[in-house]
């Protein structure tokens, strides 16, 4: 899929601006603070309903205006799809999906995707399990949406398990504690069973990525460490199992101990963990190799590609590895956002190129 237009109306330093994006690669460049990843955040906001920066609405619409809009216009394997949204100071935002209103955000989903790397990715290497778990829910629910509704559905029993425990009436937290762990255990089944799968698939990919960028120098493992494994049904059963013994500790201890909020990725390059012992070129290699390894997939599950976006990465790798991204990239459309404009990296390939200052398209 692809992109054709993007418009951006009071958007972040957007007064007015259009993007007719080519299918292939698009460079965005100029220096910095003129607007390069304001636009493609647009981008990623319609496809998704959320900023990457994970700001405040309100912060995204040109301060001191009232309302503002942004809209794209794109070309899928079935069809073109437009979306649209609006946003204001005062009132909530509306996002509507070819003309009609969208009232849960998982129903935008699925419908333009976006597969988003920016110096910050990096996280999915170098910080917490949660942000390795942030990446397998991105990435799954891009292309199912019954996981997405699992998540969504996890977090709102453990909310609801959280409140109970918090009334500290003990003779009726025991009661209906497994209540809750009853409805608990289908729901993370379903999840820990979606990122087992996810990441069978992934890992020979993304070692296969790490190995191209690396001129075969680096061999990448990607594990997967939970407290279940299995098929989806044993899962369910042992879990609720472990869940139903641990009625007593978790009134004690106010939390669930086990489960899929506990569930990581081991991410090694040769031999070592890169989070404890990855160079910084090792942990862009891997991170971008995860990303790619993404795309891939969603290749395969939808039959077509996801729109790119490249946010500052080339000034994080070497020209030889900058060039053989760009010939992994070169037949999908990519956004690509750098400061300077160094064509000898896009040589023999398509590309568009838009430079931007203060908000507007210069060139
Ligand atoms: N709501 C807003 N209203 C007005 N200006 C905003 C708003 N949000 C962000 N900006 C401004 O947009 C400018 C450009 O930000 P952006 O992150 O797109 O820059 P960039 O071109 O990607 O730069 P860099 O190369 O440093 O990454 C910033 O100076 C920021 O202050
Ligand atoms: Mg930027």
């Amino acid at each position: 899929m692809f992109i054709k237009k993007l418009s951006l109306e009071n958007w972040t330093n957007y007064e007015k601006e259009e993007f007719d994006f080519s299918d292939k690669i698009n460079v965005l460049y100029g220096g910095n603070a003129q607007g390069k990843t304001n636009a493609v955040e647009g981008v990623f906001y319609l496809s998704t309903g959320y900023s990457q920066k994970k700001t405040n609405d309100k912060n995204l619409l040109t301060l001191g205006k009232d309302k503002g809009n942004l809209a794209l216009i794109a070309q899928t394997r079935y069809g073109e799809v437009s979306i649209e949204a609006k946003l204001y100071a005062k009132e909530k935002k509306k996002i509507l999906l070819n003309g009609v209103e969208v009232k849960k955000i998982g129903e935008l989903m699925g419908n333009v995707s976006t597969v988003f790397f920016s110096p910050s990715s990096l996280r999915v290497v170098s910080d917490a399990p949660e942000d390795r778990r942030r990446f397998m829910d991105m990435s799954i629910s891009q292309y199912k949406r019954s996981y997405f509704y699992a998540l969504q559905k996890y977090s709102k029993i453990i909310l609801q398990r959280n409140n109970l425990l918090k009334t500290q009436n003990y003779p009726i937290i025991k009661d209906t504690l497994p209540i809750w762990y009853m409805q608990l255990a289908p729901v993370a089944g379903r999840i820990i069973s979606d990122r087992l799968k996810f990441l069978k698939e992934l890992a020979p990919k993304a070692r296969y990525y790490h190995a191209y960028l690396t001129d075969d120098k680096e061999d990448l493992q990607v594990g997967f460490e939970s407290d279940y494994y299995g098929e989806e049904k044993d899962i369910v059963n042992d879990f609720l199992q472990d869940l139903t013994l641990g009625v007593d500790g978790d009134i004690e201890k106010g939390y669930t101990s086990i489960g899929p909020h506990r569930d990581d990725l081991k991410l090694m390059v040769n031999g070592k963990s890169v989070k404890h012992f990855g160079s910084q070129g090792q942990q862009r290699t891997t991170a971008l190799a995860l990303k790619l390894a993404e795309v891939e997939i969603f290749k395969e599950k939808h039959g077509e590609s996801p729109i790119l976006i490249l946010d500052d990465v080339f000034s994080e790798l070497d020209k030889p590895r900058q060039k053989k991204l760009v010939e992994v990239i070169k037949n999908m459309q990519t956004l690509i956002t750098c400061a300077y404009l160094e064509e000898d990296i896009f040589e023999g390939v398509e590309y568009k190129k838009f430079k931007i200052e203060e908000g507007k398209r210069v060139e």
